[in-house]
């Protein structure tokens, strides 16, 4: 089989990384990549929003199957475009797609499918008096997000009415996120712990992966800026089977079951992130693709040939919902660039990659890297997923390794977070796991 990764970052890494296991693959090229795919597959100069492009690509090069790691080229309809011209490929149709592309589609279709969710209402540019109304009904802190994709900076939590309002006012008066904030959504604050939970889907069957936990903030203690994520782990022991088991009956069976009814399937990996409170899991979005730095975590736990369970996707024969436990666990630590979320410098050399080469219980996958004069440089906020993986579900362990691992690689600037995992231990105090799926 030859296979086409679309992206360029560590989630994509992971990908590739996986599919390098697989029995049955031949050629893999990345597009277009990062100097971590380049030891693994052909990276192949295309951008990911070259839609055309990567669709000349995989005819010219007699493509089995296309794999889409980021959002971006799936709302832009990359998957219908190979779908039209008979090509298999891994990830969702455009229209299938808005449940990340379109926040006010994702709530409202959660409204009609009686998915649990945060309290919410949409508005545009013209309706500020009723926004206006709207933010009085809610208690602060009050959340306003723009409809559109927004790179992870379109949602706004905001303390006061006051700030919501002016939150509105920035989003579809002064558009300052441009068309993504022509509309948005005002919602309840919700109150928890979050984690994300995957599954891999043909649209009718599904395969639940190991729940996972982003760490979103750039400093210890989810303090500073957002980010794309700084840091993961999974199984996530906040995430106990009992409660996954809620998390497929009471969302993933009525999305993919909406998603069939309305006549936009899903088949891909759908990513859930849910706010853990009080009364039990919420949905806070959906994304139409594996998380990053999540995917690095949870790709790595997956028992199953990776490239056949992607090929049985694409063609829509995804054995029926397999319930398989996993005993291993994995932590990935991101050490990302001085400065990132923010302006940050580039193309500084990276010394002590090589070292674990080969390891297969330290990989570190390849974020925003480039090779330069035959060195390996940083070309990206986030810059490496340091990932350890273990065949139990010691995650203080795991998370031992990955930062003895940070300690030995170094570039000028290196960031990291000290308190990947952190979270994890608290639960694990109180409850010891039982095992994931996959
Ligand atoms: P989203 O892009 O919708 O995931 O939002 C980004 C982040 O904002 C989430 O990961 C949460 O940390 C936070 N967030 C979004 N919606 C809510 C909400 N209704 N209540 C509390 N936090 C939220
Ligand atoms: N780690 C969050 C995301 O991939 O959106």
């Amino acid at each position: 089989m030859n296979i086409l990764v679309v992206g360029s970052g560590g989630r994509e890494h992971a990908i590739v990384w996986k599919l390098r296991q697989s029995a049955n693959v031949r050629s893999i090229y990345c597009a277009p990549g990062n100097a971590g795919t380049a030891s693994l597959a052909t990276n192949v100069e295309i951008a990911q929003s070259d839609i055309e492009g990567l669709v000349a690509f995989v005819e010219r090069n007699a493509i089995d199957l296309t794999v889409i790691g980021p959002e971006q080229p799936l709302v832009l309809g990359l998957a219908d475009r190979l779908l039209a011209v008979g090509r298999r490929v891994f990830g969702p149709t455009q229209a299938a797609a808005r449940l990340e592309g379109s926040k006010v589609f994702s709530k409202d279709f959660m409204a009609r499918n009686g998915i649990p969710t945060a309290r919410y209402k949409t508005f545009g540019a013209s309706e500020l008096t009723l926004a206006q109304e709207f933010i009085k009904s809610l208690k602060p802190p009050i959340v306003v997000k723009a409809d559109g994709l927004a790179a992870g900076k379109g949602v706004l939590i905001c303390p006061s009415r006051e700030e919501a309002l002016e939150g509105v006012r920035e989003m579809t008066v002064a558009k300052s996120f441009g068309a993504a904030g022509e509309r948005i959504v005002i919602e309840e604050y919700l109150a928890g712990e979050e984690a994300s939970v995957f599954v891999i889907t043909d649209g009718e069957r599904f395969v639940t992966l190991a729940p996972a936990q982003d760490h979103k903030r750039v400093l210890d203690g989810d303090l500073g800026k957002n980010t794309g994520g700084m840091g993961a782990y999974a199984p996530a022991p906040l995430v106990t089977s009992e409660l996954l088991k809620k998390v497929e009956q009471d969302v993933i069976l009525p999305t993919l079951e909406g998603m069939r009814r309305e006549g936009t399937p899903y088949a891909g990996c759908l990513y859930v992130g849910l706010m853990i409170g009080d009364e039990g899991p919420k949905v806070l979005e959906y994304n139409c693709r594996f998380g990053d730095p999540e995917a690095q975590v949870v790709i790595p736990l997956i028992e199953t040939d990776f490239a056949e369970l992607l090929l049985s996707v694409s063609e829509r024969r995804l054995a029926a919902n397999v319930d398989y436990q996993t005993s291993r666990s994995a932590v990935c630590v991101v050490v990302a660039s001085k400065g990132y979320p923010d302006a940050y410098e580039k193309g500084k050399p990276i010394e002590g990659l090589n070292q674990f080469d080969g390891d297969v219980r330290l990989v570190v996958f390849h974020a925003g890297t480039q090779t330069k004069d035959g060195r390996t440089v940083t070309s990206g906020g986030r810059v490496l997923g340091v990932t350890a993986i273990g065949e139990d579900l010691d995650l203080a362990a795991r998370i031992r390794s990955a930062y003895d691992a940070v300690g030995k690689i170094t570039f000028e600037g290196a960031y990291y977070r000290t308190d990947i995992g952190k979270k994890a231990l608290r639960h694990l105090g109180r409850k010891t796991t039982e095992g994931t799926h996959i």
